[in-house]
């Protein structure tokens, strides 16, 4: 069976106002309704009501949850309240909450299996800084099976659960997706390039092998993120090993977006 490629549009703390994030999606939507992808949208939190309201084909991601229950904890948002937003996909350990906010792999390990307890499917970011690419691709390979070892601990048992509607057969997979997004490819940081697709071929396969032995975990979809644009797409999407894009900065054009998709 053919795994569909997924793109998520990470749109951060864009844009500046609701009825603009109300347009964005319902343009987004109109545009690729007739895509054979899937695509979802990660707006900013006070923006998923207004964003779900516009959107049929593509579907709704958060940015973050948080890993306790309903009850005491200021600012956090439960996956209960997500679920009740028709929330389906989370994005978990984004390197700017791991760089800026100092958030750990214990905290997001804790996070991931909150949501994958609660049937929220999970877009969990890895990905390693300049300093290790620098020492080549063993060191690369060397942090990411720690951060994957540590993020994804005790998961096991939790994605055994097959998902018809994405076309993935087997066990796990449909609940768990990982995207590979070198922190020094992210448009944001200073000095950013995106990845060489071979590069980046070479790492996904890794992670998958990890997930595989290490985890026994198998056809998990892995995306590719960090400055991925309308221009450089295809050389990303077309790699059969990519299951995707995760898409910072180009998401916020509909134009752009839709190449993109289109690219898949
Ligand atoms: P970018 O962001 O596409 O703007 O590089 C990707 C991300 O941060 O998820």
């Amino acid at each position: 069976m053919k795994i569909k490629k997924l793109i998520i549009a990470n749109w951060k703390t864009n844009p500046d106002a609701p009825g603009r994030a109300a347009r964005l999606a319902s343009e987004i939507e109109k545009r690729v309704r007739h895509s054979k992808n899937e695509v979802a949208i990660a707006p900013p939190a006070p923006y998923l009501l207004v964003v779900a309201k516009k959107l049929k084909k593509v579907k709704l991601a958060a940015q973050d949850v948080s890993w306790g229950d309903v009850g005491a904890s200021t600012g956090e948002i439960s996956w209960h309240q997500l679920k009740h937003l028709k929330v389906q996909y989370v994005i978990i350990g984004h390197s700017e909450r791991r760089r800026l906010l100092g958030e750990t792999d214990e905290m997001i390990n804790k996070k991931v299996l909150a949501s994958l307890k609660n049937g929220l499917k999970v877009v969990l970011c890895v990905g390693e800084p300049k300093s290790v690419r620098t020492k080549g691709m063993a060191a690369v390979k060397k942090f990411l099976s720690s951060q994957l070892g540590k993020d994804l601990k005790g998961i096991k048992s939790l994605v055994v659960s097959s998902d018809a509607s994405v076309g993935v057969p087997t066990r796990a997979s449909g609940s768990l997706i990982i995207a590979y997004e070198p922190i020094w490819a992210i448009s944001s940081v200073k000095g950013s390039k995106p990845d060489k697709p071979e590069d980046s071929v070479e790492v996904i396969k890794f992670i998958k092998n990890v997930l595989a032995s290490r985890l026994q975990i198998t056809n998990v979809r892995v995306l590719y993120g960090g400055s991925v644009n309308a221009k450089n797409a295809l050389s990303f999407l077309s790699q059969k090993e990519i299951d995707g894009a995760l898409v910072g900065g180009a998401s916020l054009h509909p134009r752009e977006f839709i190449k993109i998709v289109a690219s898949a």
